[in-house]
């Protein structure tokens, strides 16, 4: 019997057109995705990272880090329903992905590029090898949109973003598919021609008012929701920017410095073991340099999700959300695409291997 194995391969394009860029899909995925982790439904170990230095060179010289998971859902199957979440995973898989941050300048390339593979779960052989970059974004934006939905005041309507690129662009699109109220977006990024492009692009996608602000501070001030998401290497940010009940998602690593935080109530991570694991967030670093103290960590937004934690007690509350980045977003966000593109035939099936001991036979010197 031929034991012929073949694996979809889905490039950027294939994944459009599987509804990779469909940000109420990806919404679900990913608060899917911390629903299992507040359930204690998955597996993730700390991810490795290559970089050629310090914390601080990913932002300088780059960085590769390869992040594995497993994601379950079978025993919470009716619940999952129930909170129109996609259902069950139950499989394994891995997105690598490196990041060089002069690639936009020189070669006109992006910073990030990803592939994933995603497991069989019978065999745990590969069965989608997929591009993870727009995934990746995708899902990096819904984490604070789904944060937002959870933690933000739900009238809020001004959002202060700074960072007008790739995953500027998707935090705008998911906190408004998160807090549907916002009205207006104050955009800021050092690169004037990227805020420009962002504010006439982004008004249109979102039916939001996008204006450019002059300052961080212009775009700080009056804001209910903050996102900060640059290649910014020091902080620039100032605890008295902040307005009573803001949210901010800071999603980069610099932007905040860790005296800042003592300003915020509460302060949320995605998972703080792989915070600290990777230890660049600017939680951790305020809790490494004694700026404030372990105690003042919140919790994991899954357990707000799901109810152990009761998130904003108050209308006046500031709350901080800071995630590292969970590969069970990227494995709950890949299999939402993968399993779209294989229910609709998009795509291209590759021969792994025909027979899959054969090449022993070819063994030589
Ligand atoms: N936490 C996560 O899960 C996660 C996931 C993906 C990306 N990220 C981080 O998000 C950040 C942004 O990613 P990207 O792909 O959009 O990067 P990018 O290189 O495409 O864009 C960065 C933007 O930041 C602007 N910028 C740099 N310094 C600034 C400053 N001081 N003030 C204002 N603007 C400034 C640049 O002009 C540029 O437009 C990176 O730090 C990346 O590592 C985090």
């Amino acid at each position: 019997m031929s034991k012929n194995w073949k694996l979809l391969y889905l490039s950027q394009e294939d994944c459009v057109r599987a509804g990779g860029t469909n940000m109420t899909g990806t919404m679900k995925a990913t608060e899917r995705s911390f629903f299992l982790h507040g359930k204690g439904d998955f597996i993730q170990p700390g991810k490795p990272v290559i970089r050629w230095g310090g914390p601080e060179t990913e932002e300088t010289t780059g960085r590769v880090m390869s992040m594995p998971s497993f994601l379950g859902g079978d025993k919470y199957h009716d619940e999952l329903l129930q909170r129109d979440l996609l259902g069950a995973v139950n499989t394994s898989g891995i997105k690598f992905i490196p990041s060089k941050p002069w690639n936009p300048k020189k070669f006109g390339l992006p910073r990030a590029t990803a592939l994933i593979i995603i497991l069989d779960p019978e065999t745990l052989i590969p069965k989608c090898v997929m591009d993870g970059a727009i995934v990746s974004a995708m899902r990096t934006g819904a984490a604070s949109g789904v944060a937002a939905k959870y933690l933000a005041n739900p009238d809020s309507e001004v959002m202060g973003l700074i960072g007008a690129s790739v995953q500027g662009k998707t935090q705008l699109m998911a906190m408004k598919a998160g807090v549907p109220s916002l009205k207006m977006c104050k955009v800021f990024d050092l690169n004037e021609t990227a805020s420009e492009q962002f504010a006439e692009d982004m008004s249109i996608k979102t039916g939001m008012e996008v204006i450019l602000a002059q300052s961080a501070e212009e775009a700080f001030k009056d804001a209910d929701i903050i996102s900060t998401a640059t290649m910014a290497r020091s902080p620039y940010v100032e605890a008295n920017w902040y307005k009573p009940g803001v949210f901010h998602a800071e999603i980069s690593f610099w932007d905040t410095p860790p005296e800042a935080l003592t300003i915020f109530d509460r302060i949320y991570v995605d998972d703080w073991y792989q915070v600290k694991h990777h230890g660049v967030d600017v939680s951790w670093r305020a809790v490494d340099q004694g700026v404030i103290s372990e105690e003042r960590i919140s919790g994991n937004l899954g357990e707000v999700v799901i109810g152990t934690n009761s998130g904003r007690n108050s209308k006046e509350e500031r709350i901080f959300f800071n995630p590292i980045g969970m590969g069970i977003h990227d494995l709950s966000e890949a299999h939402r695409v993968f399993t779209y593109a294989k229910n609709n035939n998009i795509g291209e099936w590759l021969t792994y291997f025909e027979e899959p001991d054969e090449w022993l036979k070819d063994l030589r010197f």
